[in-house]
């Protein structure tokens, strides 16, 4: 998608051929800064300190982890302590394991002199299913938007909500729950975006609404809570979001408060669908209570970072010293709150079965 104009991915190989680039999501939307990683160890870092976040970006980070980490040292050993570096980074977007498996599964059986040049040429196809994933999820769910223009008055706007980031800063580009948006703003139809802040790392307010003024799209940040007072006034037509987990009986875990959405969607009577790409798929899991939830630092909610009046970024404490903090960083919603899931093979019910017949 285009910054200022300019087409950008998320990540991406560098003209040398081996350094990693990626856009900086923490320093986002005050300061537009592209890190370099060049080691695995600074690959791991870069997910488990959220520099790249949103489960298929954390997938495509690992797969060029792995690359350079057979770059500096490709034995089976090497292979191993790379794999487990990476799982290890973060633990609930399932896409983190799927992208070392796919990896490690191209790269064991081979000699370690081809494995640097194999491992970038699977990292590099890894990034672009992504992309092309995301195009396939952005037309099956703009039929669902397609399918609410014709209840709206003229010049009255479509609106839709979401929570958390599942842009394309989220993926390597389009976004999962985005992907429709931008599709059918493209196409002319009149969107407009209900933006969940997204506390405490304010993905929604920082990233959402930053990707969303770039590419033009009418938008509007709320604070969490507000969702189900706008779904009662009649002021949400649809909510999508993305997964960092489905299981095979179609729960869906993802950013904390996603759960509270999609009961008042359903006491609502708002469809409520979830965007996802088949690697996020944990056929392994037949429950959503079994996915591990990651629990994050207590400063991300004892504080809050933005930029003050003269420029300056400064983060200041927002809970009384002492107070004990808890910050769950995701949540499940159980697949009977779920309308439907928008995949890259169409749009299929949160149900075990369908999963398992589009993806068998
Ligand atoms: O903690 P984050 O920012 O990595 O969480 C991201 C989310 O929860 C996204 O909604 C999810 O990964 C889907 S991204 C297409």
């Amino acid at each position: 998608m285009k910054v200022d104009g300019r087409h950008f991915r998320s990540i991406w190989v560098e003209g040398d051929g081996w350094t990693v680039a990626a856009i900086d999501q923490r320093r986002l939307p005050h300061e537009f800064v592209i890190a370099k990683l060049t080691t695995c160890e600074e690959a791991a870092e870069a997910i488990r300190s959220m520099l790249v976040r949103g489960a298929p970006l954390i997938g495509a980070t690992a797969a060029y982890g792995m690359a350079l980490a057979m770059r500096d040292e490709a034995s089976n050993a090497a292979l191993e302590r790379a794999y487990g570096k990476l799982i290890a980074a973060r633990p609930t977007a399932i896409n983190l394991k799927w992208a070392c498996d796919e990896m490690r599964k191209v790269l064991a059986p081979l000699p370690p002199s081809a494995r640097a040049a194999a491992a970038y040429a699977r990292a590099d196809d890894i990034a672009e299913e992504d992309v092309a994933i995301n195009q396939a999820i952005g037309s099956h769910g703009l039929k669902l938007i397609e399918a609410i223009a014709p209840r709206k008055k003229p010049g009255e706007a479509i609106n839709i909500l979401t929570h958390c980031n599942a842009g394309w800063l989220a993926t390597v580009d389009w976004g999962t729950a985005t992907a429709p948006i931008y599709l059918a703003h493209d196409q002319g139809l009149k969107i407009h975006v209900w933006v969940d802040e997204t506390r405490p790392r304010n993905q929604g307010a920082s990233l959402t609404a930053w990707e969303l003024s770039h590419h033009g799209v009418a938008h509007t940040v709320i604070a969490d809570n507000t969702g189900g007072h706008l779904m009662q006034h009649g002021m949400v037509d649809l909510v999508i979001t993305g997964t960092d987990r489905v299981t095979a009986n179609g729960d869906v875990c993802n950013k904390i408060g996603t759960y509270l959405k999609a009961l008042a969607a359903h006491d609502n009577g708002v469809p409520f669908y979830v965007a996802l790409p088949s690697p996020t798929i944990d056929f392994s899991i037949d429950d959503g209570r079994k996915i591990p939830i990651e629990q994050r630092s207590a400063d991300e909610v004892a504080t809050m970072t933005g930029r003050t009046r003269d420029g300056r970024i400064e983060t200041v404490r927002i809970v009384p010293d002492g107070s004990n903090v808890a910050n769950y960083a995701f949540d499940v919603t159980p697949a009977r709150l779920v309308s439907g899931l928008i995949t890259e093979r169409g749009v299929l019910a949160a149900e075990g079965s369908a999963l398992a017949r589009a993806f068998a």
